[in-house]
């Protein structure tokens, strides 16, 4: 498969440090320092359903192509309102496709999931188009008192369409359990018959050890990569990273020992937005005229499980 559109949308609402700083223990010095984070767009008046119709309808006109001629629709979310329906349903119905659909949850990882997903349905010969959207509020999920995990993060939809080629040329997954690190649970409703305790318990990270977590598994997820296609890592033209932390990037930076100027970054507007960085990143790279026909892409990201995955492919 090919990817033959992107589309991306941000809340329109900019939350600034400075703004953090009026109601949290914290500084604009802290948090860039930190994190590279300098502000982030936040959901206020906007439905997150909404906002991936349009980073869907978007990718759709970029390549061309109508809602009716997709087979597939495959949607990376951690949380929304809804519980039921699924969202990559909701959005079905938004863009007026008819094909079947599916969500997953792999953090912040999803893209790279979803493409996996998909390349084994283009391998099986079952989808000739294919749309996948991340669409993420992780300020919904975070405690806005708890300075260590809501300056992360921001929120988005990103979206890009698929139809067959062979520029996708490797994908590698990973997942080991470390439930502890990085976990949010809440309520279910009640029934006359539970016995167990329950709660309701917002965003915890153990955020250093995501950190050793995340540069390591992205480091050997794009070392795999790129053996089995035999290729070094001069020879990716870009790297697009999972946006979580600059100091994360560059640390993956200095392991794979390339230039910054192949690492585009938009982590310092727009924070961490978990499974919306990859195919965000990707849409502003593409509309910004950065990728050249045939170059060399690496994609990597990691989140909550732990999950990560890379996948390397040619623009
Ligand atoms: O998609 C995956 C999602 N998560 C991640 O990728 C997170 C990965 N981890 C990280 O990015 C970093 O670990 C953080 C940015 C979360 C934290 O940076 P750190 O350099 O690991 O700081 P720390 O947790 O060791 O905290 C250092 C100090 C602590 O104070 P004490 O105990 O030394 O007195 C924290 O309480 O900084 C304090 N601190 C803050 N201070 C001001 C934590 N958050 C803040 C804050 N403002 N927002």
């Amino acid at each position: 498969m090919r990817i033959v559109g992107t589309g991306s949308v941000l809340p329109e609402k900019v939350v600034t440090n400075d703004m953090l700083a009026e109601f949290l223990d914290t500084s604009d010095e802290w948090i860039t320092t930190r994190t590279g984070v300098k502000s982030r767009h936040v959901i206020s008046y906007e439905k997150l359903e909404d906002m991936a119709i349009d980073a869907a309808n978007k990718a759709l006109t970029d390549a061309g192509m109508k809602a009716e001629d997709l087979d597939f629709i495959i949607c990376s979310n951690v949380v929304n309102e809804y519980i039921t329906p699924q969202l990559s349903c909701i959005i079905q119905g938004g863009i007026g496709a008819t094909c079947p659909c599916i969500d997953i949850n792999c953090a912040c990882a999803g893209f790279i999931y979803a493409l996996e997903i998909a390349e084994s349905f283009y391998q099986a010969g079952k989808v000739r188009n294919v749309l996948i959207v991340c669409a993420e509020e992780p300020t919904r999920m975070t405690d806005w008192s708890d300075r260590r995990t809501c300056v992360l993060f921001g929120d988005g939809a990103g979206a890009a369409v698929l139809a067959p080629g062979d520029n996708i040329k490797s994908i590698k997954l990973s997942s080991s359990s470390a439930t502890d690190k990085l976990w949010q649970c809440r309520m279910l409703q009640p029934t006359p018959y539970i016995t167990k305790e329950e709660k309701d318990v917002p965003l915890q990270m153990k955020g250093q050890d995501v950190f050793k977590f995340a540069v390591k598994a992205a480091g050997k997820d794009i070392t795999r990569v790129l053996e089995e296609t035999g290729r070094k890592p001069e020879e990716v033209d870009h790297y697009l990273l999972h946006q979580a932390n600059i100091r994360i990037i560059n640390a993956i930076q200095d392991y794979l020992g390339q230039p910054a100027e192949k690492f585009p970054v938009n982590v310092h507007d727009h924070g961490n937005s978990s499974s919306s960085c990859c195919p965000i990143l990707l849409d502003e790279c593409h509309r910004s005229g950065r990728f050249k026909k045939g170059d060399l892409i690496a994609m990597s990201a990691f989140g909550a499980g732990f999950v990560s995955g890379a996948v390397l492919f040619e623009w």
